[in-house]
């Protein structure tokens, strides 16, 4: 058995034990009005909000200060926009936050992620580059309510956030059960404007989440529960959504199934899908909904013979077959599902970004990312990586 296999497995009883808190989830059309209750429950009287500048601009938050202000809680707003966080701005933050008690972030993965390091820096005293890796903060944090307002990361349900290092300019991760969000608020309405090519990349991404965590060696009852709902979910209200930008009830099931891929991908992880995006995507400049949207059904695709009864599960639960066909066809009739629903919410087919020259880098920083750190139900080697990459370039014309 190969090494990290052999890691994997050791690692397994210790994961799938391991306690990880769920937030307390307020869902439905002007859920975030519950927010200023929540604050006042417990007795906060400052609080620190995070926020995307153009909901204010909307007045989608005007109701939200009226309150706090006739409750007597003081609010400071930070709306610095950035599209990756990094350790300067949450530093920034720290010196920003005064005396608040409590974290309100409305915005995307990235804000959340930002949100969850800022709340980390606050109960330890760290900077935030001393609390990259995994258990850094342990303590109890301030009060965290997120507010998604994209239909994708999962992040107001996961142990992790992924900032840049502003000496470095890499990636890093902080991972601490301390960091799930107390409170996740899941509003329709701040989704609703997203475009529709936003609302896809997004889905995708929560889609990715929920199939990754399903085929995953460490998935449990639990985390199967979460990300079967999460994927009949998608693939139900999504095309929805986009003939029906405004209707808050499919929208809704959208924040609800990346909430519960979340859920999900917290416990039983990610994998090659994201390793290669990860890679992918910050070498072209490929948003990290387009990359896993592209890459997931050619990773599936290679997974259909060692997840078979998974995928045939999958199949009977989206009535794709019946009973009586073999796992093998069920699993092959959730593939074939899978790549026309992905042509029909218009996600490209091929990444024509990547080139040849890169293949031998790209694999090397996605294996080192994959192996020994997610449970993959299939362990590629170099010939079938290189395969897997000619696939999703696709051929020149
Ligand atoms: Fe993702």
């Amino acid at each position: 058995m190969d090494q990290y296999e052999t890691m994997m497995k050791l690692k397994k009883p210790f994961i799938q034990r391991y306690p990880i808190p769920l937030p307390i989830i307020y869902t439905g059309k002007n859920a975030r009005r519950i927010v200023v209750d929540i604050l006042e429950k417990h007795n906060v009287h400052s609080v620190f909000i995070m926020q995307v500048a153009s909901l204010r601009k909307q007045g989608y938050l005007d109701d939200l200060y009226k309150q706090l202000e006739r409750r007597n809680i003081h609010y400071h707003l930070f709306e610095e926009s950035f599209h990756d966080p990094d350790t300067e701005i949450i530093n920034r933050m720290v010196q920003e936050y005064g005396d608040a008690e409590a974290i309100v972030v409305i915005g995307g993965g990235s804000k959340m992620d930002a949100a969850k390091v800022l709340a980390g820096c606050i109960s330890t005293g760290k900077k935030a580059e001393q609390l990259f890796g995994t258990m850094k903060v342990i303590r109890k944090v301030p009060l965290l309510i997120a507010i998604p307002t994209t239909a994708g990361t999962g992040s107001e349900a996961t142990v992790a956030a992924v900032i840049s290092d502003t000496k470095t300019h890499k990636k890093r991760q902080v991972l601490d059960s301390a960091l799930v969000p107390n409170y996740a608020i899941l509003d329709p309405e701040l989704t609703e404007n997203l475009s529709n090519e936003l609302t896809v990349q997004t889905a995708m991404d929560a889609l990715t989440h929920a199939l990754e965590a399903y085929v995953s060696t460490y998935a449990t009852a639990f985390t199967d529960k979460c990300a079967l709902k999460a994927i009949k979910m998608i693939h139900e209200y999504l095309p929805l959504v986009m003939k029906n930008p405004h209707d808050l009830i499919e929208r809704n099931y959208l924040l609800q199934a990346s909430t519960l891929a979340g859920v999900a991908l917290t416990r039983a992880f990610v994998g090659y899908v994201h390793a290669f995006a990860h890679e992918i995507g910050a070498r072209y400049g490929i948003s990290h909904g387009l990359c896993v949207g592209v890459i997931l059904p050619y990773v599936m695709e290679d997974y259909r013979e060692v997840a078979t009864d998974k995928l045939a599960q999958l199949s009977l639960l989206l009535k794709l077959g019946d009973e009586e066909d073999s796992d093998a066809l069920l699993a092959k009739k959730y593939i074939d599902y899978l790549n026309d629903f992905i042509e029909k919410v218009g996600m490209p087919k091929h990444l024509k970004e990547l080139q040849e020259v890169d293949y031998k880098d790209i694999i090397e920083a996605s294996f080192k990312e994959c192996h020994g750190n997610y449970p993959v139900p299939y362990m590629y080697d170099k010939e079938r990586a290189l395969n897997l990459l000619k696939r999703i370039k696709g051929r020149d014309e």
